[in-house]
């Protein structure tokens, strides 16, 4: 579904990525772990097309396609779906609001109100988030666990093939976590997908049933290998696999 080859990636005249390689079948969950600031968000954000990030080299296909070649919303047309780290307010641009657009853009009719608000109640319901949350500004005065769950509703509503979810367990309390997670799986079962987490927590990967855990060091992915790889991390760290942030701190000449 997702080919990832020999990427190299610049922001800030940082090589921040340099010869990454990545390939998601349908169907799979992958795990990417590394040290703080090794990249991780940075193939994420790439992924879903952040233009701030520079591609020097390599090549995303996407069921076939060239993923480089299209901007981020035909990307999210095509059902690719990123969860930030931390998502961002959009103050005066209600949920409700952006999502009957987006779905109606990508239906190409306007979606049914009385569909579309049946549908949004219900998430909430799934989400243990307050029906308030539907006319909410996205994100806005959210805390960092309700902009998480915020984030899943849009995906339910979005309902995308491809989906990164970066950090999505960090600020949820322990009741949140375990939501979050059951939600997750239950969209998994209702949904062909596939799914790229990051995550610094192997207890987030074990409830979301990962087959496939990479260790990144020095812009690319440096181990694969199942669960047991990210118990291994929890109790030895990374110090085996990367003297953390080599390959960020090299700097491009101008
Ligand atoms: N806009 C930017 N300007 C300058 N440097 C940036 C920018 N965005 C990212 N970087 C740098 O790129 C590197 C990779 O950052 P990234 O956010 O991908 O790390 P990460 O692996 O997700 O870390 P964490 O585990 O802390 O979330 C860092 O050194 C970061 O400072
Ligand atoms: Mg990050």
């Amino acid at each position: 579904m997702l080919k990832i080859s020999n990427l190299s990636v610049q922001i800030d005249k940082k090589k921040v990525l340099n010869g990454f390689n990545l390939n998601i079948s349908l169907g799979e969950v992958h795990a990417i772990m590394g040290p703080n600031g090794i990249g991780k968000s940075t193939i994420c954000k790439v992924i879903m097309g952040d233009s701030n990030y520079i591609v020097s080299s390599g090549t995303i296909i996407y069921n076939g396609e060239d993923l480089l070649k299209m901007d981020v919303t035909t990307r999210a047309k095509k059902g690719i779906f990123l969860l930030n780290q931390t998502p961002i307010e959009i103050p005066g641009v209600s949920n409700a609001e952006m999502l009957r657009m987006a779905l109606s853009e990508k239906e190409g009719k306007l979606v049914s109100i009385f569909d579309f608000n049946k549908k949004m109640e219900e998430t909430c319901q799934k989400l243990n988030l307050p029906k308030s949350f539907i006319h909410r500004g996205i994100n806005e005065g959210m805390s960092g666990g309700e902009r998480k769950k915020n984030e899943l509703l849009h995906m339910w509503m979005l309902e995308p093939k491809f989906i990164i979810l970066d950090e999505v367990d960090s600020g949820l309390d322990v009741d949140s976590l375990k939501i979050v997670c059951d939600n997750i799986n239950e969209y998994r079962k209702t949904h062909k997908c596939s799914i790229l987490l990051v995550s610094h927590h192997a207890n987030i990967l074990k409830m979301l049933d990962v087959s496939d855990v990479h260790i990144m060091a020095n812009g690319k992915i440096v181990k694969s290998g199942d669960l047991s790889l990210a118990l291994e991390i929890e109790n030895n760290g990374y110090s085996a696999y990367s003297k953390a942030n080599e390959v960020s701190e090299v700097l491009i000449n101008e």
